[in-house]
C-alpha cells in the first residue's frame, strides 16, 4: 500500500480521526521541519483541550535503590556492584512525606528498585499513615504479587506506575533477563481491576528499537487506556551492559518529543510527565516536553545523600540541588511557559467509550 503523505496524516489527527501504526511510523520517520512543527502544535492544542493549562506536580521520593533485577539498561541493576546502596526506614519515609505535604504537594510518588525488604504489610501501614496527610499516593515498586497490590490498594494507595518499557516482545525479552512480557501486562490488569489508576510508559532510543516498535508502543498506550504514561529517552549508563550505546542527544530528544506528541493526540486526556530523563538529555528538555503534550512534572524530594545514589542513568539533573529547591524552580518553569501549577489531585477522568 502506498504511504499517505505526512501532512494528510496530520490533518486526520487534527480532526481526531484514528490513524494506523503505519501512519505513526511515517510521522516518526519524517524529518521535514514543517511536519514536525505542526505535529507539536497539534499536540499542544489537544493538551490544552483535554487537560488544560494546569501542570500537576508529583513529589518524588526514591526511598531505596536496592533491586533484585538485572534490566540491561538500568544503573540500579543488581549486578552493578559499583553503586552504593541505601534504604530509607519507614519512619524516615513518613517524616519526609509529612514535609512534602506541608509544601502543598498533592501527590506523593513512592519509588524504589524491586526491593522486597519492604514487607507488604508494613508498607501498607505506611501508606495508611501517609494517606492521612491528605495526599494522593502513587506507588512505583515494580512487579509484586496480586495480594500485595490488593493490600496496598486497601490501605489507600491511589495509583501505580509500572512501565512496559517497550511493547515490542522481542526487544522486551532482550532487555529483561528476569522478566516476562505477559506477566508484566498481567500485573497491569490486576492493578486496573483493583481500581488503581495505572501508569505505563516506554523508553525511546533503545538499542535495536525501530520506529515500528515505537509506533506499536503508542498504539498499545491507546488500546490499554492507561491513566499515566511516562515517556523518556534511554540514557546509557556506563556500568550496565548497554553503556556503550551512542545516539545524538538532539535526535533522541526529537524522537522522544514526537512519541510524546503522538501519545497526547491519540490518548487525549492521559497524564503525561515531562520526564527528568528528557531534562537530563538536553538543556530545556522538560520545557520542550511541556510544549509537546506533557502536563505533569515530578519534583525530586529524595533527601541527600540518597538522591545522588539513585543513579538509574548518569548525569541526572537536580541531584545537586538543596532539598525542596525543585519546587520553586518548577513553579517558575511553568509560569514562564504561560501555564499554571494545578491545585487539584490530578486524577484522570477515564474515557467512557
Ligand atoms: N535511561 C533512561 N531511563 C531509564 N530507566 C531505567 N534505566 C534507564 C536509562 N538508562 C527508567 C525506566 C524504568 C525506570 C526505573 O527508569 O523507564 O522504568
Ligand atoms: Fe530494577 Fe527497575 Fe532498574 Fe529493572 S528498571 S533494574 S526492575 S530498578
Ligand atoms: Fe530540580 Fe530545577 S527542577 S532544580
Amino acid at each position: 500500500m502506498k504511504e499517505k503523505p505526512c501532512m494528510d496524516i496530520l490533518e486526520m489527527l487534527e480532526k481526531e480521526e484514528d490513524c494506523s501504526q503505519g501512519d505513526i511510523v511515517s510521522l516518526l520517520r519524517c524529518d521535514d521541519p514543517e511536519v514536525v512543527e505542526k505535529l507539536f502544535t497539534i499536540a499542544d492544542t489537544k493538551r490544552k483541550k483535554y487537560v488544560g493549562d494546569g501542570v500537576h506536580l508529583r513529589g518524588l521520593v526514591e526511598f531505596s535503590n536496592f533491586c533484585r533485577k538485572n534490566c540491561f539498561y538500568c544503573g540500579l541493576r543488581k549486578e552493578n556492584k559499583k553503586l552504593k546502596r541505601y534504604r530509607m526506614s519507614f519512619e524516615e519515609i513518613y517524616a519526609l512525606c509529612e514535609r512534602i505535604a506541608r509544601l502543598g504537594i498533592r501527590t506523593i510518588v513512592l519509588q524504589s528498585g524491586e526491593d522486597t525488604w519492604y514487607e507488604a504489610k508494613t508498607f501498607a501501614e505506611l501508606i495508611h499513615r501517609i494517606k492521612k496527610l491528605g495526599v494522593a499516593v502513587t506507588l512505583s515498586l515494580g512487579e509484586r504479587e496480586p495480594w500485595e497490590y490488593a493490600l496496598w490498594r486497601d490501605a489507600g494507595a491511589d495509583r501505580y506506575l509500572l512501565k512496559q518499557e517497550t511493547f515490542d516482545r522481542e526487544l522486551f525479552v532482550h532487555l529483561h533477563p528476569d522478566d516476562d512480557y505477559d506477566k508484566r501486562l498481567e500485573c497491569q490488569k490486576v492493578l486496573k481491576d483493583l481500581g488503581y489508576q495505572v501508569g505505563s510508559g516506554n523508553m525511546v532510543g533503545l538499542p535495536y528499537q525501530t520506529c515500528e516498535a515505537l509506533a506499536l508502543d503508542i498504539k498499545k498506550f491507546q488500546e490499554w487506556d492507561f491513566d499515566m504514561i511516562g515517556i523518556g529517552p534511554f540514557i546509557p549508563h556506563p556500568d550496565t551492559p548497554l553503556g556503550e550505546h551512542v545516539m545524538d542527544p538532539e535526535a533522541k530528544c526529537l524522537l522522544t518529543l514526537k512519541v510524546l506528541a503522538l501519545t497526547r493526540i491519540l490518548t487525549k486526556n492521559t497524564n503525561l510527565p515531562a520526564t527528568t530523563a528528557l531534562g537530563t538529555l538536553v538543556p530545556g528538555g522538560r520545557e520542550r516536553g511541556l510544549r509537546c503534550g506533557a502536563n505533569v512534572l515530578m519534583p525530586n524530594f529524595t533527601p541527600s545523600p540518597y538522591r545522588m545514589q539513585y543513579t538509574i542513568y548518569p548525569g541526572k539533573i537536580c541531584v545537586q540541588e538543596a532539598w525542596g529547591n525543585c519546587l520553586p524552580c518548577m513553579e517558575k518553569m511553568v509560569t514562564k511557559l504561560g501555564r499554571t501549577v494545578a491545585t487539584g489531585f490530578g486524577d484522570r477522568v477515564r474515557n467512557s467509550s
